[in-house]
């Protein structure tokens, strides 16, 4: 099949440009000896998860439980569940993943790691941790090198757990290369107090797992990190383009939309809106429009109805046509990709391979 032939909305993936992104992330983590655990939240796809572990990566990350289980059904046997996992029934299931898996979960309270240990400790298996810091963005993790040991010391005793050592996101450096560089002085120095605090007491962390797509090629200037989980980095998208850490020749990954109508002046719609994009937001610039148009860069994506794209054309030269197709770079790749049950892998004008997205939807 030719991509000229594909229904619209589609996603596609220009598999030469994801192939050289999975090469680079390998190639670099390999140099600079750190593991690669990719998160793989911003596929969900079973294929890609193995290609990346046949690539050097030496295991995944998922955020759900229900991504775990598929991903776990495809033949990967090396998963962290970066998710505090709260409540009985959460770790009734990862115990019964234990049986199957090597499983890390990742959590910042004690509550959450009690409720593991009961569960696996029924099923008599183990369940790796992480402790989460929170090094500056706010969202989860405990606050310092204090709350962290005392964290660890907590889960050690319990049974079932096996302490693997220390987790953060540091989802604050979704900024441009300056700000970037300034953010990481104060990471560092929490990297460094904790690192040192479990020296002193005589337990060095084995695994300090950081990194997302915008720190991973930094990830060997932030101290101690010996393990990253970048997602978006297979294909990445307008974002990441905007904040510098990919240019738009490395985004693999676009939307083909059909020109449906152009009846309105200064405007032309698309068959794809929030239902096909998602609605995040471009924080990497002025948070304006769902995406790049590639043929027409002077085009603005600028309000999303659930299946209509508005594109702002006044300042565009570009002659639009009904049933004209287009393709967009999304703001945001992970969100995108779960909007959609398949996605395309395709090689020039060939489609080369259709993948179900098969972790979608799993949000439990
Ligand atoms: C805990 C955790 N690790 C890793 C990642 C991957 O980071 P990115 O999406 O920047 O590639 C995420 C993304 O949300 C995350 O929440």
């Amino acid at each position: 099949m030719l991509v000229s032939e594909l229904e619209t909305p589609a996603v596609v993936v220009d598999l030469d440009v994801m192939e050289r992104n999975l090469s680079r992330m390998t190639e670099y983590c390999r140099r600079q000896g750190i593991a690669l655990r990719p998160h793989t939240k911003s596929h969900k796809i079973p294929d890609l998860a193995r290609r990346q572990i046949e690539s050097g990566a030496i295991g995944i990350t998922v955020a759900k439980i229900g991504e775990a289980e598929v991903m776990l059904d495809s033949g990967i046997t090396d998963i962290l569940i970066a998710y505090p996992l709260v409540g009985r029934g959460k770790a009734t299931r990862v115990a019964e993943l234990a049986e199957r898996a090597d499983i890390t979960v990742s959590l910042d309270s004690l509550e959450a790691a009690r409720t593991i240990s009961e569960q696996v400790t029924a099923r008599n298996v183990k369940v790796g941790i992480l402790a989460e810091l929170d090094v500056g963005f706010g969202r989860c993790g405990v606050a310092n090198e204090k709350e962290l040991l005392m964290l660890a010391e907590q889960i050690s005793v319990l049974p079932g757990l096996e302490f693997r050592g220390l987790m953060f996101f540091p989802g604050q450096f979704v900024v441009g290369p300056t700000e970037r560089s300034a953010l990481l002085g104060d990471v560092n120095d929490l990297l460094g107090r904790t690192q040192e605090a479990f020296e002193r007491a005589g337990w060095p962390l084995a695994t300090v797992s950081g990194g997302s797509t915008p720190t991973a090629y930094d990830a060997h200037k932030f101290l101690g990190v010996n393990e990253v989980r970048p997602g978006m980095y297979i294909f990445n998208d307008r974002n990441m383009a905007g904040i510098g850490v990919a240019g738009v020749e490395d985004c693999a990954l676009s939307v083909i939309v059909t020109v449906v109508s152009n009846s309105v002046a200064g405007r032309v719609i698309v068959d794809g809106g929030s239902k096909t994009f998602s609605s995040d937001r471009y924080l990497a610039g002025d948070r304006c429009g769902f995406g790049l148009v590639k043929e027409d860069p002077d085009a603005e994506l600028e309000t999303l109805s659930e299946e209509h794209g508005h594109l702002n054309i006044r300042d565009s030269m570009h002659r639009y046509r009904i049933g004209e197709r287009l393709s967009v770079i999304p703001n945001h790749v992970c969100s995108t990709v779960n909007m959609h049950d398949e996605i395309y892998g395709v090689r020039g004008e060939r489609v080369e391979t259709v993948w179900s997205v098969a972790g979608r939807g799993k949000v439990r």
